[in-house]
């Protein structure tokens, strides 16, 4: 349980973050701390939920989870992308059970409740029997809903911001690195369940303060000597050139290709573009919490047409591995924190600048205007 009163405002708090003491282990551990983030981080801020292409087509929908919200992202009769919450307003079950499909009407599962694409109740079986009913009180409740590139992102409340003011200059950054991703094709997705926090896989994303010592491909290919973390308000990047001693040994890849640099996005709460050195790819890390110990990562993979297939393979195959290196660092980390003797950390801010930035977000989120 978490210690009373444990997440308010704390002037004390505050200023520790200021200087790079981290976020004390309650705040990874506690079952009610895990249910306000639900609330205040994931259902209030812009969600990564799928790829454009998934709804191409009039009727193409996906049903997806924001926090605790279920929603469904549709293509209209009007060809506009549409978001609801995934939520019937008969007694409450979810309309949609299935993950994806196309139809051309969102009908209830339970009782044959049934929309329009537009979200206009069309029919409810025998409401003419039900004196004073109304299908207009009933329609289904929009969600804000925004792409990025070929991205979706979805978010359950009224927006005080759009995706494209929180996305601030993080496109612009990612195409001056070279990297055009509209032109890109999905190749594959991978998922990996992790015993751990979800602030803890984002925590370790944002340093590479342990590539050297956790990393040795990562680090016999980037530069880490000229790795910089740059904060900004709702993103943070981490950039590296391409080490000469690796561009030497594969100068068939690196030489024409259009990225030189490895380019590490993330955007606040859960979402990460990355872009490596080679020619055109993006692969995107989502994190998405399950409760306060367990996160389940999902990883997508693209590529331009010009990275020859067995490059596709080599480069998939690389990522997967330094993640594999990364769910022994984080599962650790949460077990640190789960054993009583962690208290509250301190971080090289040289290095480590960029969970600072995010540490301050959480903090906000869940700690001001209480
Ligand atoms: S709960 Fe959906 S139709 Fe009854
Ligand atoms: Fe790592």
């Amino acid at each position: 349980m978490m210690e009373e009163n444990m997440v308010h405002h704390d002037p004390l708090l505050h200023e520790a973050l200021g200087r790079g003491r981290t976020l004390p282990a309650p705040w990874y551990t506690d079952s009610e701390l895990f249910e306000r983030e639900k609330e205040r981080i994931f259902a209030a801020n812009w969600n990564y939920v799928g790829l454009v292409e998934q709804v191409a087509k009039i009727g193409d929908f996906l049903a997806c989870r924001v926090g605790e919200v279920p929603v469904i992202v549709v293509r209209d009769e009007m060809g506009a992308l549409r978001a609801y919450a995934n939520v019937c307003g008969h007694r409450g079950s979810e309309v949609v059970l299935e993950k994806s499909g196309n139809r051309r009407t969102l009908q209830c599962h339970y009782h044959a409740w049934t929309w329009g694409l537009d979200g206009a109740l069309r029919a409810a079986p025998r409401c003419q029997e039900q004196a004073g009913f109304s299908k207009g009180d009933f329609p289904l409740t929009p969600l804000g809903v925004e792409t990025f590139g070929p991205f979706i992102f979805v978010n359950p409340r009224p927006a005080p911001r759009s995706l494209a003011a929180t996305l601030g200059q993080m496109p612009t950054i990612i195409r001056s690195a070279g990297a055009d991703i509209d032109a890109l094709k999905f190749r594959e997705r991978r998922e990996y369940a992790i015993k751990t926090n979800w602030k803890i896989v984002v925590e370790n994303f944002l340093e590479c303060y342990h590539c050297l010592v956790a990393h040795p491909g990562f680090a016999d290919l980037i530069d880490l000597d000229r790795y910089q973390v740059t904060t900004h308000e709702y993103f943070s990047v981490q950039r590296g050139p391409l080490k000469t001693s690796a561009k030497e040994k594969r100068k068939d890849l690196f030489e024409a290709s259009e990225c030189q640099e490895g380019i590490y996005t993330y955007l606040w709460p859960n979402f990460m573009l990355n872009i490596y050195p080679g020619p055109g790819n993006a692969s995107t890390n989502l994190v998405l919490p399950i409760d306060e110990h367990h996160c389940l990562v999902v990883y997508e993979f693209f590529f331009s047409e010009r990275m020859p297939e067995k490059e596709q393979r080599e480069m998939v195959d690389f990522i997967d591995q330094v993640q594999r290196e990364d769910i022994i660092i984080v599962e650790s980390v949460q077990r640190g924190l789960r054993s009583g003797f962690y208290k509250q950390g301190q971080l090289i801010l040289s290095r480590e600048n960029g969970i600072q930035h995010f540490q301050k977000l959480v903090y906000s989120a869940l700690a001001e205007g209480l």
